[in-house]
């Protein structure tokens, strides 16, 4: 029973995630790219990355802590390697390196405009990467359970 409870709150928790990461990947980056003004990309971007990250943040420390009791119950196998470097990857992302990224993307020197558009294509493709390697974390997840 704590098994299946575990494994219940380690799913729920990497859909509502992942689903998160794909949501911005997918659709708000499109809407950004849509925007013309600057500012106004900024804005967007801001506001609905703020509120994902704090979800996301919630998420990945369920999944961790599901995720622990999960590999007490299987042992560790090259899946659940695969699943701990993405999942180590995203708590340095979250809880760290994206400050440092922004702060280095949105300062700008004074006196220069900022090219939000390169800038915005560059965190999307970035966002992809996430995306693919959370897929293959997913797959992961699946074959050591199922394989
Ligand atoms: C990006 C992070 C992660 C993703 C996307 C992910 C995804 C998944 C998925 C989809 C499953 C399959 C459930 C099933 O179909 O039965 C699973 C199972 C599992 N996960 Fe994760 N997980 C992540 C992080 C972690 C972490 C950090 C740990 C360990 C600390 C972990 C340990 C496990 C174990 C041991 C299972 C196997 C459960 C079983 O065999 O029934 N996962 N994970």
């Amino acid at each position: 029973m704590p098994y299946i409870i575990s494994l219940i709150i380690h799913v729920f928790s990497i859909v509502v995630w992942i689903g998160g990461v794909a949501f911005v990947t997918m659709i708000v980056f499109p809407m950004i790219q849509r925007t013309e003004s600057s500012l106004e990309q900024v804005m967007m971007f801001q506001g609905v990355e703020h509120k994902v990250a704090k979800i996301a943040k919630a998420m990945v420390i369920l999944a961790g802590l599901s995720g622990l009791y999960l590999l007490y119950e299987k042992g560790f196998s090259a899946g659940a390697w695969i699943m701990i470097v993405v999942w180590t990857l995203y708590v340095s992302l979250l809880f760290g390196l994206e400050k440092i990224i922004f702060k280095k993307v949105f300062t700008k020197p004074s006196g220069e405009e900022l090219d939000t558009k390169k800038i915005f294509f560059v965190l999307q493709a970035f966002h992809w990467v996430i995306l693919a390697l959370s897929f293959t974390a997913i797959a992961a997840g699946i074959w050591i359970g199922h394989g």
